[in-house]
């Protein structure tokens, strides 16, 4: 006899679910059993990326809409609880404008709603980029460094019914960082203790182990996703290895002028040796 799907029974609740890591985690998480529901702005795009769960036969819900709107999330936790039958995991992993605050909106129904009472998990995706100051990644650095800190404040608010915990990724090869990678994927690989960069499939992995009921006494812990990027330097050059690549990846989009080339050329630069690192 087979063993039953570790999330059997179980529904999960995506934000930014119809590409790159979000997607991914979806995937990961139906296939563990879980029935998902998907949200991102985009309705053709969040149907075609539930096509593709549906197809392996798994149950999914789609609400069109944005995170920036508080009333947007409060119907997600809603729909969750009434089309899936509850909303035992929630993985906030979009950025943008809205870092820390859709990820405490989204807490609150989901707990109002279901965890309260059932209890859940809780997985934020932050980024190992906001260890790191760089070059137009201000704004999206600043708002992302206060997502661990609010990760440990929810797990101390909502245990013990709840366990909060965070995944931070380095550079993974998404639409939302090509700018960070693409052309420069060699240099960067070379430079990580793992020698390559990260696809979604890796962070997806990673969320699935604090979610797991194996874990049922880990709660307020960040871990890192980077290919060792974040604690270990570059033998070779003696630079800590991708930092500034992340980071520069992570200002794609956020409106504080890192997708520029410019900004891309000096996370480049300081990689490939032509700049010194600030901590060099
Ligand atoms: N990729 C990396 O190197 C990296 C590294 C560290 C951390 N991260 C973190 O991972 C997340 C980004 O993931 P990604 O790289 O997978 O990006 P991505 O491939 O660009 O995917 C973005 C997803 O979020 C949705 N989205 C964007 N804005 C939204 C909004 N306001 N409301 C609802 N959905 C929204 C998009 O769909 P719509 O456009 O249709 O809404 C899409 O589904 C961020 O939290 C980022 O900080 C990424």
């Amino acid at each position: 006899m087979t063993d039953p799907l570790p999330l059997a029974g179980r529904a999960a609740l995506v934000t930014g679910a119809s590409g790159g890591i979000g997607l991914a985690v979806a995937a990961e998480l139906a296939a563990a059993g879980a029935r998902t529901l998907l949200t991102a702005r985009d309705p053709a795009r969040l149907e075609a990326a539930a096509g593709r769960l549906r197809a392996a036969g798994h149950t999914v819900a789609t609400p069109a809409g944005t995170v920036a709107d508080p009333g947007h999330l409060a119907r997600c936790a809603a729909l969750a609880v009434r089309a899936l039958g509850g909303l035992d995991v929630l993985v906030d992993r979009t950025a943008f404008t809205v870092n820390v605050e859709a990820p405490l909106r989204l807490t609150q129904p989901a707990w109002r709603a279901w965890m309260r009472e059932h209890g859940g998990t809780v997985v934020n995706v932050c980024t190992e980029g906001a260890g790191h100051v760089g070059a137009n990644v201000g704004a999206h650095g600043t708002s992302k460094a206060a997502l661990p800190h609010l990760t440990m404040q929810l797990a101390g608010e909502l245990g013990a019914a709840v366990r909060v915990n965070a995944v931070s990724p380095g550079l993974v090869r998404t639409e939302m960082a090509r700018f960070g990678w693409q052309g420069a994927e060699g240099a960067i690989a070379a430079g990580l203790p793992m020698g390559r960069i990260g696809e979604p499939g890796d962070v997806a992995r990673a969320v699935r182990r604090p979610v797991s009921d194996k874990a049922a006494w880990v709660t307020s812990t960040e871990l890192a996703v980077d290919g060792g990027g974040t604690r270990v330097r570059d033998v070779r050059t003696g630079r800590a290895a991708g930092t500034n690549v992340a980071a520069g990846a992570e200002g794609s989009g956020t409106g504080s002028g890192g997708g520029t080339p410019a900004g891309a050329d000096a996370v480049r630069e300081r990689l490939l040796g032509r700049r010194p690192a600030p901590d060099a």
